[in-house]
């Protein structure tokens, strides 16, 4: 059934169960969401959240159980393998491992892709392949066999055969899992730019946090149901410095302390305005191996600490409510108690706090 819609992908209610012998895994619950036209949305998650089930559904490569999946205007719940086959031609497919077949050259590697598609033969076929390999910058290797070119050529062709068909969308399961950091980022770069000059939607699987600024949109699936923006951001945020602790404690230590410190001295005026925002995102780049949205991550960090730890102006609006100050200053001394006793240093760290709040010492002796 094909109704008039604008929004490429439409996700409503959809579940989905496993059946392993006796139990029955509920890996979907209730999943709901909208994929518009030209929006790269990124897809991340624990594993064996339901990723790649979710996004197998989406592109028809599986058939459905329950709730509603509309695919430009069309309903995959109980269609036909044929409905779903024609679902599928506009939607181009890039997978982890690049699933090249070895004894094909990669023309006709592309060639496959588009006799599923627009059925183009002969001429027509070998120019539109000549054309998406020169712009995934392989057009010379146009005539090799898959074992000739490196993993992230293969992953390129892959990107050059999903594109062939001219797909009003993209589906791509961690394209980049199986490639070195330079060759992931050029990758995905290249979807994007890709995806843009052809108005084509991504719905892109990923685990790798260094590409999370590709996205117009990050959603996160846990426990078999899409989670809010902001448990997306927490998880990742801390999944990242917690990795960044464990593999180099004193960068980690190195680029929190610097972070706050530039953080302060742009603050200090009393505002941190866009070209200070750049400046300090600058410096951080070049003086650490991160990515630009680790930076921005631990930007951000830094600014909500150093915000709360800047003294307040004379005569501006209290930070803090009585009710909030008191209840402050006594969850301080619960945590310096819950080891059994209150040490010396404990208590000179809260007073120290509440000086640094600007709270009235006298209160802060609880
Ligand atoms: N064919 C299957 N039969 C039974 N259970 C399955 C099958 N395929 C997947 N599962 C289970 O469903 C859950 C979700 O799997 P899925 O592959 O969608 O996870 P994922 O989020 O893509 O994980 P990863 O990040 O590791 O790729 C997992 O618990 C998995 O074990
Ligand atoms: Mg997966």
């Amino acid at each position: 059934m094909t109704t008039p819609d604008t929004t490429p992908i439409v996700v409503e209610g959809v579940g989905y169960e496993y059946d392993s012998g006796l139990s029955r895994h509920h890996v979907l619950r209730d999943v709901s969401l909208e994929i518009r036209a030209g929006e790269i949305v990124i897809l991340t998650g624990p594993s064996g959240s339901g990723k790649t089930t979710l996004i197998t559904l989406i592109g028809a490569l599986r058939a459905m159980q329950s709730g509603s999946i509309r695919v430009f205007g069309s309903e995959l719940l109980k269609a036909s393998q044929a409905a779903r086959m024609r679902a599928r031609r506009h939607i181009g497919f890039i997978f982890q491992q690049h699933n090249l077949l070895d004894y094909l050259s990669v023309a006709q590697n592309i060639s496959m892709s588009l006799s599923l598609g627009q059925g183009l033969s002969g001429a027509g076929a070998r120019k539109r392949i000549e054309e998406v390999l020169d712009q995934v910058g392989l057009l010379a290797h146009i005539d090799k066999y898959p074992d000739a070119l490196s993993g992230g050529q293969k992953q390129r062709v892959g990107i050059a055969r999903a594109l062939a068909n001219g797909p009003r969308m993209i589906l791509a399961d961690e394209p980049t899992a199986s490639l070195d950091r330079e060759s992931g980022r050029n990758v995905v770069n290249l979807i994007q730019t890709l995806c843009r000059e052809q108005g084509a939607s991504v719905v892109m699987v990923t685990h790798d946090n260094r590409i999370l600024d590709v996205a117009d949109r990050i959603l996160h699936l846990e426990d078999g149901q899409i989670q809010s923006i902001s448990a997306a951001v927490a998880s990742s945020t801390s999944q990242m410095l917690k990795l960044l602790n464990r593999h180099d404690p004193q960068a980690a230590r190195y680029m929190s302390a610097f972070s706050q410190a530039l953080t302060r001295v742009a603050l200090a005026d009393g505002s941190l305005d866009d070209p200070e925002r750049d400046a300090i995102k600058a410096i951080l780049v070049e003086h650490s191996d991160m990515q630009q949205a680790e930076v921005d991550l631990v930007m951000e960090l830094a600014l909500s600490q150093v915000m709360c730890r800047s003294t307040p102006a004379a005569g501006a609006e209290p930070l803090f409510s009585p009710q909030q100050r008191e209840r402050f200053i006594s969850s301080l001394h619960a945590v310096a108690a819950a080891d059994g006793e209150v040490s010396e240093q404990e208590l000179q760290e809260i007073d120290l706090i509440a000086r640094e709040l600007g709270f009235d010492t006298a209160t802060a002796g609880g």
